[in-house]
């Protein structure tokens, strides 16, 4: 079977990691607390680089950060911006001690089961204060270790088939260490690689975007080059995203073939449970080739889905949300428990307008479908919705109070029927995965916890509450179809007010 082209294999694994009530309730999965994976990555030979503590947050509203090019490109990248940009978007943000005293060091972006698998690694050419090479970031004694002396990005752009990257000042790569977040979830832990690296893109982009970085974000690579570049172990490791940051500016040098590296690291824990199929499917889903990635960035995508009924206009999206991004980031936490109280109609449409407004990357936007459940939101009927981001309009599906539906569809989490609104994201599935060939499965859940990354920007920049949730799959789109029938079930955002703010 050609790279990339079982489609079979991503609609199986789609299906056998479906949750179910009774595959929840028959799962018998049950945490060893004395495997908990550590969640840093420590190379144990490697010096740290400190990176200055100190550095100015963005002021920058945190809905205008949302949008790309509207602020003046950065002449020059600095160590001090470098900083404050990997301070938010994957940095300690805060620590919360339980009874009996486990900590957990919460992070910039929201992270299913606060687990932390998404690295971060830096490709640096031009970055005023740090040398030429390959980085790795370390959020837990905030510093960088050098995994790679000198300029790296001609072979990173022949990697990614882009040669822009030999030229832009620097590339970050995200990556997942599987185990982190098997620990709990299991196989089904791949699609959070792909949800929470796209919180962790919500944050890099927006934050890139307010610092004038101009990000392009780059889902397409030969990932066996860009893994060996980084020098991951693939049984364990892969990277998932790339994201040009800054000017360009003189090419950086042919590349040398570059000697393999494997830097000794701490053991995440005592003993790894190995999930064959999560491999199985990062390895379905690579590009073998330079040619193949040019090829896959011409898939056409999915023909566009249509409205059926006429569509009820939302309040224009509010252009500023009074928060500086800095701010919001420093003081996001997902929601644990949302009153009844509702939204307003300007607050729910700023939040859908801003958060499916795209970002310059290599892939279209509008792959994954916004549905909603409106359980309070001023002026408009509780019932389920679909949004249409292009009209920033809703078409309604039916109208009822759907709370317990809603509770229900979200795993029987209360969250989902407390809420006062709740984006089901959805996705042809098998239309993505016949444009853009088995890497299509991973398209779908990076676009759907980007877009839901965003959403919590924007909810927590107009000073309200959000949280990812995880959902019965079949049974939410039994619930929005007929409308929705044929689409699969990918991720879900629910926006509210939390009864205890964060802090
Ligand atoms: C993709 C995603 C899925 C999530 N799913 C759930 C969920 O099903 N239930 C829940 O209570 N929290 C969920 N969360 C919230 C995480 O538990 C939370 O992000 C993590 O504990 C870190 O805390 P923080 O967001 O407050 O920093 C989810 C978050 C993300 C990003």
């Amino acid at each position: 079977m050609a790279a990339n082209s079982d489609l079979s294999a991503a609609r199986q694994f789609h299906d056998q990691t479906t949750h179910t009530p009774s595959s929840v309730r028959t799962s018998g999965h049950a945490l060893d607390w004395d495997i908990k994976p550590f969640p840093f990555k420590v190379y144990t030979k490697l010096s740290p680089i400190p990176l200055p503590r100190t550095f100015e947050l963005p002021t920058a509203d945190t809905l205008g950060a949302l949008a790309p090019a509207t602020f003046p490109p950065a002449p020059r990248l600095t160590l001090e911006h470098l900083s404050a940009v990997l301070y938010l978007s994957a940095g300690v943000t805060r620590k919360k001690t339980y009874p009996g005293g486990g900590e957990v060091l919460f992070r910039a972006a929201p992270s299913t089961g606060a687990l932390y698998q998404t690295e971060v690694y830096v490709a640096v050419g031009a970055v005023d204060g740090l040398e030429p090479g390959l980085y790795h970031f370390c959020p837990g004694d905030f510093a960088l270790r050098r995994l790679r002396d000198g300029d790296v990005r001609a072979a990173l752009a022949e990697a990614a088939a882009d040669p822009s990257l030999a030229r832009r000042a620097a590339t970050v790569m995200l990556t997942a260490i599987y185990w982190r977040n098997t620990w709990k979830y299991q196989a089904r832990g791949f699609r959070h690689l792909y949800w929470d690296s796209g919180t962790m893109l919500a944050n890099l982009s927006a934050v890139a975007n307010a610092r004038g970085w101009a990000p392009r974000l780059l889902t397409g690579f030969v990932d066996a080059d860009v893994n060996r570049l980084l020098g991951l172990d693939p049984a364990r490791e892969a990277a998932l995203e790339l994201v040009a940051v800054g000017p360009e500016g003189a090419p950086a040098p042919p590349a040398d073939a570059l000697p393999a590296i494997s830097d000794e690291t701490l053991p995440l824990s005592s003993r790894e449970v190995d999930y064959p199929s999560l491999r199985q499917m990062q390895q379905a889903s690579m590009l073998p080739s330079a040619d193949a990635v040019r090829a896959w960035r011409e898939s056409a995508p999915p023909a566009p889905r249509n409205p059926r009924r006429s569509l009820t206009p939302l309040p224009p999206a509010r252009a500023e949300a009074g928060r500086p991004l800095g701010e919001t980031i420093q003081h996001r936490g997902s929601a644990r428990r949302f009153s009844e109280a509702s939204l307003t109609a300007a607050e729910l449409a700023t939040t859908l307008w801003w958060a499916t407004r795209w970002v310059d990357a290599d892939v279209p936007p509008g792959l994954v479908d916004p549905y909603l459940v409106v359980n309070a939101v001023d002026d408009v009927a509780p019932g389920a919705y679909r949004y249409w981001p292009e009209a920033h309009a809703l078409e309604v599906v039916s109208t009822g109070n759907y709370r317990a539906d809603s509770a229900h569809l979200c795993l029987e989490q209360a969250l989902g029927g407390d809420a006062a609104a709740v984006i089901y994201f959805l996705a042809p599935l098998d239309a993505l995965l016949a444009s853009f060939g088995t890497r299509g499965y991973r398209l779908a859940n990076l676009q759907a916890g980007l877009i839901g990354g965003r959403a919590y920007l924007a909810a927590y920049g107009q000073r309200f509450g959000a949280s990812g949730l995880t959902f019965y799959d079949r049974k939410v789109v039994e619930f929005f179809s007929p409308h929705a029938a044929g689409l699969d079930a990918i991720f879900v955002t629910a926006l509210g007010r939390a009864v205890r703010p964060p802090w």
